[in-house]
């Protein structure tokens, strides 16, 4: 796939309508709404300010959450989760919806931006249309959650074509959500010439440079809990690693794979041969695959409970894994140090309990300490090195959480392939 995209900049915007997919997906408190992070809106602040310089009218969209767009489905969904469906009312799926409101983000943004951000009641309905007619350039508005129509998620031509129609020009600075073929992310792109945004050109160039042309000795440090969930980008970085590190609970399948003894720590029975299968991969490859060699056991999955080191594949019955233990740290910081490239998606423990956190710290410290380009995926691994203040030590740290994912796995990304070749 052709990473190389026309961008902003090689597009004439001046008194144009700029149809702007951004990912505005942020978290919100749960019974206040509040934008608890705003990075993602922080992150697309350079684009929408060249835009608005450039004289560009810009009509920004972006989905947000998971919202059931017809009363049907929604009624349908509640029922799988048991609900009674007689009981289930127009009002109760509306007040979901609200939730999902794009207005809160268009606050915040208007805060960072210095300007109004004018707020559209739909998508493509008749409020949006006015608003987007009446948008002089310079000016900002912000369309409601495309997920509120039901042919988003399903790429339905009809939809992209209304969304393109109140527009001359298409920038995507969506990252977060490349990875799905959406009407807004991917359709529209049919219809009007479709270039990237800044945020986008800089996760191709950095993640795309570091998987195509890595400064090596490329080190991949991979965890989280599930294996099945990391496959592809195992196999994927097997063939352009020169070391991968497995961490995280995903650790324990392969020690029980190679029969070691894993007490109650996360265990995916079905994937020990795959774990094997990787082990032999990799020696074949002549890639230097690390796997920890002990471990922080813990008799609960709590913040308080009690702990102790074992060596791995020696865990007890009654205790579970939650950390790499002090060997494991220094084995995994050491093949760091002199790496030209770094690449880490998953955290090596379950950071979120300060009593095991200290394995993702080390890494965190010892990324921030070498010299080597170091790129962290979205999702767990950004937040962590986020909270354990470490994010403006690491050269790229992805809003992409899914999205850095599927492109690790060396998938295509529809939303990138639907933009103009440079
Ligand atoms: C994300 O948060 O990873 C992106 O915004 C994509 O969201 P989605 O998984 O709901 O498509």
């Amino acid at each position: 796939m052709n990473y190389n995209k026309k961008t902003v900049k090689d597009i004439d915007v001046k008194g144009k309508k700029v149809l702007l997919r951004c990912d505005f997906n942020v978290p919100q408190d749960k019974s206040t709404g509040a934008i608890t992070d705003d990075k993602r809106i922080r992150a697309a602040l350079p684009t929408i300010q060249y835009l608005l310089d450039q004289g560009a009218a810009v009509i920004a969209c972006s989905h947000l959450g998971k919202p059931v767009a017809t009363f049907d489905s929604y009624v349908k969904k509640q029922a799988e989760k048991g609900k009674d469906p007689a009981s289930i009312t127009e009002e109760e799926w509306k007040k979901s919806l609200k939730k999902l409101s794009l207005a809160p983000v268009a606050v915040r943004l208007s805060e960072l931006l210095g300007k109004e951000v004018i707020m559209a009641a739909d998508v493509v309905g008749e409020d949006a249309k006015a608003k987007a007619a009446a948008l002089q350039p310079g000016q900002i508005m912000l369309l409601e959650n495309t997920r509120f129509e039901k042919g988003e998620t399903k790429n339905n031509p009809e939809l992209a074509k209304a969304m393109a129609s109140m527009a001359e020009v298409y920038v995507s600075d969506a990252f977060g959500a490349v990875h799905r073929a959406h009407a807004s992310t991917a359709g529209v792109a049919d219809y009007l010439p479709a270039v990237s945004g800044f945020l986008i050109q800089k996760e191709l160039e950095i993640i795309g440079g570091a998987l195509a042309n890595p400064k090596r000795p490329l080190v991949a440090i991979l965890g989280g809990s599930k294996v099945s969930s990391k496959i592809g980008v195992i196999n994927n970085l097997l063939e352009i690693a020169d070391t991968i590190i497995i961490g995280g609970g995903m650790a324990y399948t392969f020690s029980a794979a190679q029969g070691g003894k894993v007490g109650d720590s996360l265990l995916e029975a079905d994937w020990q041969d795959y774990a094997n299968d990787m082990v032999k991969k990799a020696a074949e490859k002549g890639v230097k695959l690390l796997l920890p060699v002990d471990t922080v056991v813990a008799n609960a999955f709590a913040a308080d409970a009690e702990s102790k080191v074992v060596k791995n594949g020696e865990i007890p019955d009654g205790w579970q894994g939650l950390d790499i233990g002090p060997e494991t740290i220094k084995l995994y910081c050491d093949a760091v140090k002199d790496a030209g490239t770094v690449i880490w998606n998953g955290p090596m423990g379950v950071f979120e309990f300060p009593a095991f956190a200290k394995g993702t710290e080390a890494v965190a410290e010892a990324l921030s300490q070498t010299s080597a380009i170091t790129i962290i995926g979205g999702g767990d691994s950004a937040a962590a090195v986020q909270q354990l203040g470490y994010a403006d030590k690491m050269t790229h740290i992805s809003t992409g959480g899914g999205a850095s994912l599927e492109f690790m796995e060396g998938k295509e990304l529809p939303g990138v392939a639907c933009l103009l070749d440079a």
